[in-house]
């Protein structure tokens, strides 16, 4: 028997119900299947535009009538949507509904922060309320398949598309990336405000060489399974509809045309049933890659592969017909990737439901969508720097100055990928401080910037002068939406334009500086930082962003966020990210700046270790990192054995203090380490957080359950294994600093 067969058998035989439904779904697909033409199989395989660049609407109509298109991106009207669907549902032979796609990626209407952002929350529920508003707001337009959660592990700031992803870290991004499937697909797919994810992308893009978008990537098998893969599957475990491929080729396999990693892996080894979806034409790319000779080629290589759905480039529809006739691709492949498109479609309900409800009330932009989007803007916000208390402001200043080309980016605080955002919706700092605080505060607002990039001086003056007469001054510096994101790539992290000039001449001015940094990616603004008295690092925020910064300034908000992704001091240390392995030679941190270099020095003098002469071995900030407006004392780590065998688990207990004068909630990050392994092991492994929020004075403890199966890593024999041995876990604020104890696995 197959093995998805024995696998619906026994679940027929434990859960009669759920076996019951899942077998009549398969004998529809089967019945629906064997009424179809092989070219409107084939049409299930085809996914096109509909913004006009694969034809009109009353075109794509007719493509749809004849059965060679399965689903259309980019439409938003639900209008449209229903008259298209009716194409499919009542004129076309088969009558198999369309799926209506859009890349829903932080938020539909309402934006959420970016997903970096959103990682910096460490806060899964949230995000998971996040990714539920989202499709609440794509359905009732009609989307009910989102590309999205992008989960590719990113450890180069250089790469635009760093702004998408949830960091650098696994262990992270597959708790996101879990959350974001569940909020998107609710308890149940086949509900109409219940949207398909798709995990993208399928495999390694982000680790591009030289963060180049597209570029091609070098990732073993040992780090892929390690390091690229888990968020993946732990997001298929949780349900994903579907999977993207990737642009990128690894060690010279495109991953459309990938058939280890699209059958032996994902079908056979991980038992997807789901849509595998190429990216945007990386089917007919292939031809650039040098991988295919032609179109007709692609086509072949994709399908046999394990490809489903081709987006967009239409060599599928082209040629498939052919391929199959010639006997290069069997029609039992052509089936299952049908079978798969058809499935997702029952999932989803089309069959019984295809229409959007136009005259439901909408939630669109509601104000508990609004108070969502602002928490986790709120969440997201990083504390890098607070000298001498700066912030929250004290209620002894009367005035501020509110200044830089971010303090008002109704379009570059939405970020990258908010195709259906509105600028008019954007609550900015400038104007949420000044409607919220207005009555307690004196606000003057002058950006003396107006972009990120623009390098006229001509207002500093002016600028200058009201800084002169403020109590404090909080200056929005960073960068343009347009400077992240797909193919948005930089060789340099510095702050762009004139904004280092500006925050250099408001620091001369002696007033408390406070500096905002709205961003898609880690900038290297080590000289910045230092000349500021309190740093908010707050991606780019979102339609909330405004409110949710202008309530920490004064500290209706207390800040709790923590960095998802090493920050560098300088592009040179890229790549640099915690979890890296040990040389034979590590840094030693006590090394000489480059000034100390004695004059004609012998080749031994400076102890040949791993590290840069000019910037060091430590990163700007550390993983994990981020203040908070109070303190907490970490005392007390306790684990209950020091022993253990493979089928215990750890337990960790830990007291942690609030010293500090707020309430505030600490995220505490518990990391492992394997001092010996058959194959080098990173140095330090996040394996949990939890939060807890502690009123100013309060002690309470935390309790962390660590299975020691939590510790298996791909071995030398290429087996996931708990290898006995010496382990170290720490607990603590960040990568860097926690409370060690030892255990040992027997
Ligand atoms: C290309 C991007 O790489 C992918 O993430 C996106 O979903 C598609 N375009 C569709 O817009």
């Amino acid at each position: 028997m197959k093995k998805h067969l024995y696998i619906l058998f026994l679940l027929s035989v434990l859960f009669p119900v759920y076996g019951r439904s899942q077998q009549i779904a398969e004998q529809k697909i089967e019945t629906v299947l064997s009424k179809m033409t092989i070219r409107e199989r084939i049409g299930q395989l085809n996914q096109l535009d509909g913004r006009g660049i694969h034809g009109t609407v009353e075109q794509l109509k007719e493509l749809v009538r004849k059965g060679e298109v399965g689903s259309l991106m980019n439409i938003t009207d639900p209008k449209v949507i229903n008259q298209l669907q009716e194409a499919a549902c009542k004129e076309s032979r088969t009558k198999v509904p369309l799926i209506f796609t859009r890349d829903v990626v932080h938020g539909f209407k309402t934006m959420l922060p970016i997903p970096l952002g959103q990682a910096a929350t460490f806060n899964p529920d949230l995000i998971k309320e996040g990714a539920r508003i989202a499709a609440i707001e794509a359905t009732e337009h009609g989307i009910r398949w989102s590309f999205a959660p992008m989960i590719d592990i990113s450890r180069d700031a250089r790469w635009g598309r760093i702004a998408e992803s949830f960091g650098e870290d696994s262990y992270l991004t597959g708790k996101m990336a879990v959350a974001v499937v569940k909020g998107f697909q609710g308890e149940d797919l086949s509900h109409p405000q219940s949207m398909a994810a798709c995990l993208k992308h399928f495999i390694g893009y982000g680790a591009a060489e030289g963060g180049r978008d597209y570029n091609s990537t070098y990732i073993p098998e040992r780090q892929l399974r390690e390091v690229y893969l888990p968020p993946f599957k732990q997001a298929i475990e949780a349900g994903s509809a579907s999977i993207m491929t990737s642009f990128n080729d690894n060690d010279g396999i495109p991953a459309t045309g990938n058939k280890n990693l699209l059958r032996d892996m994902l079908r056979k080894e991980w038992e997807f049933d789901g849509v595998t979806l190429s990216d945007w034409g990386s089917v007919t790319e292939m031809i650039k890659h040098g991988f295919a000779q032609d179109r007709k080629h692609a086509a072949e290589i994709a399908i046999n592969a394990g490809l489903d759905v081709e987006m967009s480039s239409k060599s599928f529809i082209q040629n498939l017909e052919k391929l199959i006739a010639e006997g290069k691709v069997p029609e039992s492949v052509l089936n299952d990737a049908v079978r798969n498109v058809l499935r997702l479609k029952y999932k989803l309900g089309l069959f019984e439901q295809p229409y959007t409800d136009i005259h439901k009330p909408t939630e669109t932009y509601s104000a508990k969508h609004l108070a969502v989007a602002k928490k986790v803007a709120e969440e997201s916000v990083v504390l890098l720097k607070n000298d001498n208390k700066t912030l929250p402001l004290s209620s002894n200043i009367k005035s501020i100055l509110i200044t830089g080309p971010l303090a008002d980016a109704s379009h570059d605080q939405l970020g990258t990928w908010t195709m259906d955002g509105e600028t008019d919706k954007t609550q900015t700092p400038a104007k949420a401080v000044a409607s919220m605080y207005g009555d307690k505060v004196k606000i003057h607002f002058m950006p003396g910037l107006t972009y990120s990039r623009d390098k006229n001086q001509s207002s500093f003056d002016e600028v200058l002068r009201i800084a002169h007469s403020v109590d404090a001054i909080v200056v929005f510096v960073g960068e343009e939406a347009i400077l992240t994101g797909e193919a948005h790539s930089l060789a340099g992290l510095n702050l762009q334009g004139a904004q280092s000039e500006l925050i250099k001449q408001l620091k001369a001015t002696r007033k408390p500086l406070v500096t905002v940094v709205m961003a898609g990616r880690p900038l290297t603004i080590g000289r910045e930082i230092e000349q500021s008295d309190a740093v908010l690092y707050a991606w780019h925020p979102g339609t909330m962003g405004g409110p949710a910064i202008a309530d920490m300034l004064f500290g209706k908000a207390i800040p709790v966020g923590k960095l998802p992704v090493t920050f560098p001091k300088g592009v040179g240390q890229i790549p640099i990210y915690y979890n890296h392995t040990n040389t034979g030679r590590p840094a030693k941190g006590n090394e000489k700046s480059i000034d100390e270099i004695p004059l004609n020095a012998k080749q031994s003098v400076l102890g040949h270790s791993s590290y840069y002469l000019d910037i060091g071995s430590k990163p700007l900030y550390p993983f994990g990192y981020g203040l908070s407006y109070t303190t907490f004392e970490y005392t007390d780590l306790k684990i209950d054995k020091t022993k253990l065998n493979k089928n215990d688990t750890l337990s960790v207990s830990l007291k942690i203090k609030n010293t500090g004068e707020y309430k505030g909630t600490e995220v505490v990050q518990l990391y492992i380490t394997d001092i010996v392994g058959s194959v080098t092991r990173p140095v330090k492994e996040l394996k949990g957080f939890e939060r807890l929020e502690l009123k100013a004075g309060e002690i309470n403890t935390i309790h962390f359950n660590l299975p020691v199966s939590d510790l298996a890593f791909w071995n030398i024999d290429m087996k996931k294994t708990v290898e006995p041995g010496k382990f170290k876990v720490m607990v603590g604020t960040n990568s860097e600093t926690g409370l060690e104890a030892n255990f040992e696995v027997e």
